[in-house]
């Protein structure tokens, strides 16, 4: 007999969006010893979108074009987003995160809506609260779209689901998507004291090969797919930096 299917948890998002509201200052604290995993892969991303002027054929050619970048569940914005703004420039980096919170929290660290200009280049930042499943973008937005941390909180079919969309939404031939997602495939498991006892959480993945089949379905080229150990726990993650290719 087959295992009935698995059923997700009520009221799922806004149990997740109170969490983060409540633990963001401990999730922020805990999190900073967990980034060099994280930057790593952001700095391979960051070599793609902007290659050193070395590796350029005419390094003096003109300033670079201005690059959309959409950062999904952003957080409280650092050490991510803040270099996403810091080395990508001139950029416009869109920020969501589901949490209040942590969003008020990026806002102290990187500034309200608007445009900054230092040095003739501009850098702009817009935070949106919402849902990541509620976004909408024209087709081809962006340069590049990250989710670190973040698309492995939405239900595996709703990852599925923003794969298809994230793919829409990047320009085709030049546009990235990195993420982390679940090494091994786990419908969903929830905890209810993570970092706190108001930290419920909850977590679902399709595991490596289930993964690269929803990129592969999506029309995304693998460009990294490799399973990381965390550099404090004993977590794995699947990361990923995936390509849209050329229109044909
Ligand atoms: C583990 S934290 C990662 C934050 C940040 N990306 C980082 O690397 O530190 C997950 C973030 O995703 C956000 N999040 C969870 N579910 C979300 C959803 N459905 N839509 C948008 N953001 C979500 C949370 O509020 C939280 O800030």
């Amino acid at each position: 007999m087959s295992a009935p299917p698995y059923k997700e948890p009520e009221n799922l998002k806004a149990r997740i969006k109170e969490s983060y509201d409540a633990i963001a200052p401990e999730y922020n604290a805990w999190t900073i010893a967990h980034s060099p995993v994280r930057l790593e892969y952001l700095d391979r991303l960051i070599a793609l979108l902007r290659p050193a002027p070395s590796d350029l054929a005419s390094p003096d050619g003109p300033s670079p074009a201005p690059l959309r970048i959409l950062e999904l569940g952003c957080g409280a914005g650092l050490p991510v987003t803040g270099r996403l703004l810091q080395e990508l420039a001139p950029v416009h980096v869109t920020g969501n995160d589901i949490s209040t919170s942590q969003l008020d929290m990026a806002r102290q660290s990187l500034g309200v809506h608007g445009e900054k200009v230092a040095d003739g280049v501009t850098t702009k930042v817009d935070w949106v609260e919402s849902d990541m499943m509620t976004l909408s973008f024209p087709d081809a937005t962006f340069d590049a779209v990250l989710g670190m941390y973040s698309v492995i909180h939405l239900p595996r079919e709703e990852q599925a689901e923003i794969i298809k969309r994230i793919a829409q939404w990047l320009k085709p031939g030049t546009g990235y998507f990195l993420a982390n997602f679940a090494e091994n495939p786990m419908p969903g498991i929830v905890m209810k004291n993570w970092l706190h006892e108001k930290g419920w959480m909850f977590w679902s993945g399709w595991g490596v090969d289930g993964t690269e089949a929803k990129l592969a379905d999506a029309g995304l080229e693998k460009v990294i797919s490799k399973v990381e150990p965390d550099s404090v726990d004993k977590s794995n993650f699947h990361w990923v930096v995936a390509r849209k290719p050329a229109a044909t």
